[in-house]
């Protein structure tokens, strides 16, 4: 790694998230940076990149310094058929709340956590855990099998348009978008992949407006007509096309980062098999296994903010319109807020102190939803195959974006299958 100096600030030359290496182990390249630049300039993505707890926590919890009107900007400037394709689709660089500033957030996400009630989550357990017995009933334990492919990508799918009230037919279309979204805003698609990107993307939320006005003549007990509701009381205050664009968001964070937290969840504890052993004979330690693993391999492990004023970062100097790579997977590796930042502890009691959910206005609408989705696909997988273990000499593949993380394929074999009614228990006390 090379750091020469830069306007006062360092310069990481070789710093590359999107590329191969980085993909494969990111944890090995920050491992190898040195400590004394928690904040450089790294031209292969344009970003200064962030990395330590507090200042990233400082950078969530200013957001008039820090403005998130970058979060669903393509990483790489998108070339003009595709910047058309968007704007014809309607799709504007800050399709959703999560990308908006105050007055614009607060209008979207005031409605939103009104009806995404705590009730409403609660609901979903019940419809959580007979999908995940659903898909796990399907897996033919006697054979090695891919649990992202079987358990890990179709669950969440499942529970977030469920939640929203999606038609079963239409969840593979909305997967396929999801894909396109994931690679062209996260990623570095070439010219004729940002084409096909954006043509999804337009389709996409084509959809979800059709979507609204459909449900907007068939009420039902989902979050969509929740947010309808709201709208029949004041349409001025809520729109159906702020409607939509709730759902762009939701549509997409509800799966991505809960298929990647349970997939990382699964491999950290087989990867060392005795840590799984602790779970199957301890059901109480699965909240902490959770939470240990948003904190040591995060499934959203970098976010991103723009400067809307010069500022001084620790310690370097930051102009305005600098755009931040919050490195929230370094975060969490700080030593001064994790003692033994490098080990998995599952017995670790301050991880829920990680900042895997972000902070302040914009923290995770999802984050009880994607835990208790990773929490009881736990439960049932430790209950069902209690001697669950990695295939051996495989390669975990990653998709080749910089915000989602998690194996493509995870693949495991149940040595042996027991059975047990004892271990439902424990789902109640998750
Ligand atoms: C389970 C793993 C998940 C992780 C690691 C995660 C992570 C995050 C992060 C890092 C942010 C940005 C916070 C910020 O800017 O301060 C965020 C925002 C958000 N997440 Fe999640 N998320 C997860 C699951 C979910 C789920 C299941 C949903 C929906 C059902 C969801 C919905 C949202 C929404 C709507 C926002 C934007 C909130 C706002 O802008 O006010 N997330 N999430």
């Amino acid at each position: 790694m090379t750091t020469r100096e830069h306007t006062a600030c360092p310069v990481h030359a070789d710093f590359d998230p999107l590329s191969p290496t980085f993909l494969a182990d990111p944890f090995a390249v920050l491992a190898a940076l040195p400590r004394e630049t928690p904040v450089f300039y790294a031209p292969s993505i344009d970003y200064y990149v962030v990395t330590r707890y507090a200042d990233i926590e400082a950078v969530f919890l200013d957001h008039e310094t820090y403005s998130a009107a970058i979060t669903q900007l393509p990483l790489v400037p998108l070339v003009p058929e595709a910047v058309q394709i968007l704007r014809a689709g309607g799709i504007t660089s800050q399709p959703s709340m999560v990308s908006l500033d105050p007055p614009a957030h607060t209008r979207l996400r005031s409605p939103t956590v009104r009806a995404f009630t705590p009730r409403r989550v609660a609901q979903m357990a019940p419809r959580i855990r007979a999908t995940v017995d659903q898909l796990l009933d399907a897996i033919n334990p006697a054979a090695p099998f891919d649990l992202v492919a079987t358990l890990t990508f179709p669950l969440p799918t499942t529970i977030i348009f469920s939640f929203l009230g999606i038609p079963e037919h239409d969840w593979p279309q909305l997967k396929a978008w999801c894909g396109h979204r994931a690679s062209l805003v996260w990623g570095r698609p070439t010219s004729t992949e940002q084409v096909q990107h954006t043509e999804n993307m337009a389709a996409y939320r084509g959809y979800l407006r059709a979507f609204v006005a459909h449900k907007a003549q068939e009420r039902d007990d989902t979050l969509t007509s929740a947010l309808l509701a709201i709208h029949d009381d004041n349409p001025e205050a809520l729109t159906q096309e702020e409607i939509a664009s709730i759902l762009f968001g939701l549509t997409f964070a509800g799966h991505e980062t809960t298929n990647y937290l349970i997939g990382n969840v699964v491999r950290r504890l087989l990867e060392a098999p005795t840590r799984w052993d602790a779970v199957v004979a301890d059901p109480a330690l699965i909240p902490g296994a959770v939470d240990e693993t948003l904190r040591y391999d995060p499934a959203v492990p970098v976010w991103r903010r723009v400067t809307t004023r010069p500022v001084t970062l620790g310690g370097v100097d930051v102009p305005a319109g600098a755009k931040l790579f919050l490195w929230l997977a370094a975060a969490s590796r700080d030593a001064a807020v994790f003692p033994e930042p490098e080990t998995f502890d599952l017995r670790r009691t301050d991880a829920s102190k990680t900042l895997a959910f972000g902070k302040g206005i914009h923290y995770c609408l999802g984050a009880a939803l994607g835990k208790l989705e990773a929490q009881l696909a736990l439960d049932a997988l430790t209950h069902r195959f209690p001697r669950l273990r990695l295939v051996e000499g495989q390669t975990l593949s990653f998709h080749p974006n910089i915000s989602f993380r998690g194996p493509q394929a995870l693949w495991v074999q149940a040595t042996q299958e027991t059975g047990g009614e004892a271990r439902r228990a424990s789902v109640e006390t998750v």
